[in-house]
């Protein structure tokens, strides 16, 4: 009976410790965007062409994908990349939100060199095709546009950002940390 409550206590701390990796610390959260409303403690990351800011979202692909998207005060939608389109919904969206919006950075980057921010809580953005995703931004066309990172996922690394209808991909970008020690 002792071993397996230590066996169980075991199984389970590993199982936290294996999640910490991935899960988010307490200070940001994903809230329900619905009808455009953007929460006070959204989290800001872009800016569109008049300069006004953007928003991080998240939503849900076809194909069980978890993506970040970009949202724009005044629609009801939220833009992102799939395969080779852009793709825009007003359902089943996440936004960011923190109620600890100093901790955030962008730091930038470029493919092959996300190692080096391994001290560094990179926010999960979600995931595709079974690889965890990122959140990056670049200036683009006179806007900070927001948009997915895959750092592992070979063949498709870099920032991937929807522009137009299509994918735009870069491989130098900034990418969203939180809670980064001695940057
Ligand atoms: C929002 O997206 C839908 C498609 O899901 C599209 O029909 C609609 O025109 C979009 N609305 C805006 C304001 O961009």
């Amino acid at each position: 009976m002792a071993t397996r409550v230590i066996i169980f206590l075991c199984t389970y701390a590993v199982a936290v410790l294996t999640q910490s990796v991935y899960f988010q610390p307490s200070g940001y959260y994903w809230r329900e965007f619905s009808n455009g409303q953007i929460p006070s403690d959204a989290v800001a990351g872009g800016r569109d062409r008049a300069g006004n800011p953007t928003y991080i979202g998240q939503v849900y692909g076809l194909d069980l994908e978890l993506l970040p998207a970009t949202i724009i005060r005044g629609s009801p939608n939220a833009t992102s990349t799939r395969h080779v389109s852009a793709i825009q919904t007003d359902k089943n969206i996440k936004i960011l939100c923190s109620n600890e919006q100093h901790k955030f950075r962008w730091i930038p980057t470029t493919v092959g060199e996300t190692y080096k921010l391994a001290n560094c809580h990179l926010v999960n953005g979600g995931s595709e095709v079974n690889y965890f995703l990122h959140i990056g931004r670049v200036y683009y066309q006179s806007e900070v546009i927001i948009g997915k990172v895959n750092t592992d996922r070979p063949q498709a690394q870099g920032l991937a950002i929807p522009y137009n209808g299509l994918p735009v991909i870069f491989v130098s970008y900034q990418i969203l940390a939180f809670d980064c020690q001695g940057l």
